[in-house]
């Protein structure tokens, strides 16, 4: 590693708030991440904090996952190399909006859900201003914060419930977390130096995908390490219904219908990662679609299906592989992290290859090492 590459790990990655998100295990998986690469691929990405570790290394980093509102933080952070907010440009954002009458989604399906009336007006407003940055990288640094700014205010961090209002009137529930009363924009003013700061270049071509990852797996090449962390059929892996909100405020829908309490965009995007039915031929394509990239690294679940044995077998039909396990202590980040199950890392390298030499002896050979 040369000396301005220790550097990138001065700078902090926001605090996410996110379902499964690795922030709180990326030294661990650091400790496996091969030595001598040049580019690695963070394939479903989510709050981008793997994508992140990957750049303060010094990798070309490509980034992806299938929700937008996460495509952003990748824009933001793994994309963007030197795009920051300025004071001008909130004035830009906190201005009473031109085309205000276009932009009403917000206050119409969630006024009642998870705001008082005033606040998703604010944020209607605060959405139509977001295009007149012109510049799709401050911009989706101020999908991201907006974005964290709501996921703070709204009680549990998630948007599978109905008791954001109800919460946020209770003062035992306030005592204990006074975001549930803070205006969103003063949240996002707090949130603000902590994105900027977070912005930096490491000297390479960094790419923030949006797509499901086996439509975009047969479009790369030359990456030498995917990192994947889907999610745990089985256990939490309903990112849609819960980050629904998030994805409704960047997309901005108008042919969605909206359904249930919570008010969930339907039709939701295919996963093919989070159903039963799906998941283990959406596995087999995965390694399928990966085989030319030497090194995986996979992140799992021991409570989660197919099992750890299961998966371990399709694996093999490509990679060498070892499985290193990590108890939680406490339970964090939902169903499937609960004490007493383990946080799994699949470590999968090229297949050692059995060669007959001229004199007939046998050679184990690493390919690619
Ligand atoms: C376990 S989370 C990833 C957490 C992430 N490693 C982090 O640190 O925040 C799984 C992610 O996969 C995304 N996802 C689900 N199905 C996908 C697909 N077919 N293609 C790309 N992304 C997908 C979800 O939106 C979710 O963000």
């Amino acid at each position: 590693m040369l000396f301005e590459e220790y550097s990138y790990f001065d700078y902090q990655f926001p605090e996410p708030q996110y379902l499964g998100a690795k922030h709180t295990h990326l030294a661990w998986i650091q400790k496996f991440i091969p030595k001598d690469i040049n580019s690695a691929l963070d394939a479903f990405s989510g709050s981008q904090s793997v994508a992140f570790l990957f750049k303060q290394n010094g990798f070309q980093t490509i980034t992806n996952d299938f929700l937008n509102f996460n495509n952003q933080i990748g824009l933001a952070l793994i994309e963007n190399a030197k795009e920051k907010i300025t004071q001008e440009d909130l004035e830009v954002l906190f201005k009473t909006a031109k085309n205000k009458e276009d932009y009403q989604l917000i206050e119409s399906v969630f006024t009642g859900v998870f705001f008082e009336k005033e606040e998703a007006e604010f944020l209607d407003n605060f959405r139509a201003n977001i295009p007149l940055l012109n510049n799709p990288y401050k911009e989706a640094l101020v999908y991201s914060i907006i974005n964290r700014s709501m996921t703070r205010k709204i009680t549990m961090g998630h948007f599978g419930h109905t008791q954001a209002l109800k919460y946020a009137s209770d003062p035992e529930r306030i005592k204990r977390n006074r975001s549930l009363i803070r205006p969103v924009k003063e949240i996002f003013e707090d949130l603000l130096p902590k994105y900027n700061n977070a912005v930096f270049d490491n000297k390479q071509e960094n790419q923030s995908f949006n797509e499901n990852i086996l439509d975009l797996l047969p479009k790369l090449d030359n990456v030498d390490l995917a990192y994947f962390d889907p999610p745990y059929c089985d256990s939490h892996a309903d990112y849609q219904s819960f980050y629904h909100l998030l994805e409704t405020y960047t997309e901005y829908w108008e042919d969605k219908q909206f359904i249930n309490g919570i008010k969930r965009y339907e039709p939701q995007r295919f996963s093919g990662f989070d159903k039963k039915r799906d998941v283990v031929d959406s596995f087999e394509k995965l390694f399928e679609y990966s085989q030319e990239i030497p090194h995986w690294l996979i992140s799992y679940n021991d409570r989660s299906y197919p099992s750890v044995e299961e998966l371990t077998k399709i694996i093999s039909k490509y990679k060498d592989v070892e499985v290193k396990a990590k108890a939680y202590r406490n339970g964090r980040g939902g169903k499937g992290s609960v004490a007493g199950s383990h946080e799994v890392l699949f470590v999968c390298k090229p297949k050692k290859k059995h060669v007959i030499n001229k004199n007939q002896e046998v050679q184990k050979i690493h390919e690619g090492l």
